[in-house]
């Protein structure tokens, strides 16, 4: 038997703009994660996923959707083994269990395919590296997104802050000095398949301002990714409020977060903003670690369904 993680993860900066080429900024988030665990199960048996949490129990081959959720894991695992030089289907039951918010803009999908792609490598006794998983959950990410920047699939594979530009090498971000961010969830479900798809109609219908939005958001990225690296995080807050203005005139904001981003900006936040895809999800706020707390009761109270308080560039703590 053999289990294998990954955690979810936040955009900082830069989410929608990363699609059209421009630089953002995600990190790891701990204190949620997805596992898969495989066994060998009995000859003949095949390759059966089993994901609790989904209520989905799938044999391998069985004719699904495309949409369905058992459509990706099974291409996920095809496109493991495959990689892994492992011909046809051999037999073995895969177990996937995740704490990380579906279509909440916190990376389930590629969570999931991360720990899968991890535990089958493990169970067959081969190492990928980073780069290799990433491109591997990429191609699930295609099946869930359609036209993915590669941001998610990069953060959650590397577990690492990084500053992303779709097409180029990957660049990790070295954190001056650690910050702490508290991520309140709206309980509402937003696929990022939708919305990546009406900001691409309205940039259609509107290139110019779009493409002068996307200039400003990337902008943003740029000297948040400086503000970072160079241990200035205080200054990380109006970045975000700026960022988050931004993605307010592409239309991607919703009642709901904007009212927890208000909420936090009372309890003392020093910024805040949707992170992911929007219109529902989650959203982050930079607080001092001393008000973190209080943040994330305020947050409560105006709704949020769950809270995570993370700390970026240093070990973790709690969630709630
Ligand atoms: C989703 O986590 C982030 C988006 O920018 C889409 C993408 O980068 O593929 C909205």
């Amino acid at each position: 038997m053999t289990t294998a993680c990954a955690p979810g993860k936040v955009i900082l900066f830069g989410e929608h703009a990363v699609v059209y080429g421009r630089p953002a900024i995600a990190v790891p988030v701990t204190q949620v994660r997805a596992c898969a665990m495989v066994e060998d199960g009995p000859l003949g048996q095949g390759v059966i996923i089993d994901a609790t949490d989904l209520h989905l129990r799938h044999q391998a081959g069985d004719p699904v959707p495309a949409t369905s959720p058992a459509y990706a894991l099974e291409a996920t695992v095809r496109n493991a083994l495959q990689r892994l030089g492992i011909g046809g289907l051999p037999d073995l039951t895969l177990t996937v269990s995740s704490t990380v918010p579906i279509a909440s803009g916190m990376g389930s999908g590629a969570a999931v395919a991360t720990a899968i792609v991890r535990a089958l490598a493990q169970h067959v006794g081969q190492a990928l590296s980073p780069a290799e998983v990433s491109q591997l959950v990429y191609q699930t990410e295609v099946i869930h997104h359609g036209t993915p920047s590669g941001i998610d699939n990069t953060v959650i594979a590397f577990g690492q802050p990084v500053y992303f530009v779709r097409g180029q090498p990957i660049e990790t971000l070295r954190v001056g000095r650690p910050f702490w961010l508290v991520i309140g969830d709206t309980g509402s479900q937003s696929p990022t398949k939708d919305v990546v798809g009406d900001v691409r109609r309205a940039w259609q219908a509107e290139p110019e301002k779009y493409e002068a939005l996307f200039d400003r958001i990337g902008a943003v990225a740029t000297r948040a990714g400086r503000a970072i690296e160079q241990g200035r995080p205080s200054a990380l807050g109006e970045l975000m409020d700026e960022n988050q203005e931004l993605l307010q005139a592409i239309h991607v904001s919703s009642p709901q977060l904007e009212k927890l981003i208000h909420s936090a900006r009372t309890a003392g936040a020093m910024g805040a903003k949707l992170c992911g895809a929007g219109r529902g999800g989650n959203m982050i706020a930079l607080v001092a670690r001393a008000k973190a707390q209080r943040v994330a009761d305020m947050l409560r109270t105006a709704g949020a369904v769950n809270f995570v308080i993370s700390e970026v560039g240093a070990a973790s703590s709690m969630s709630g």
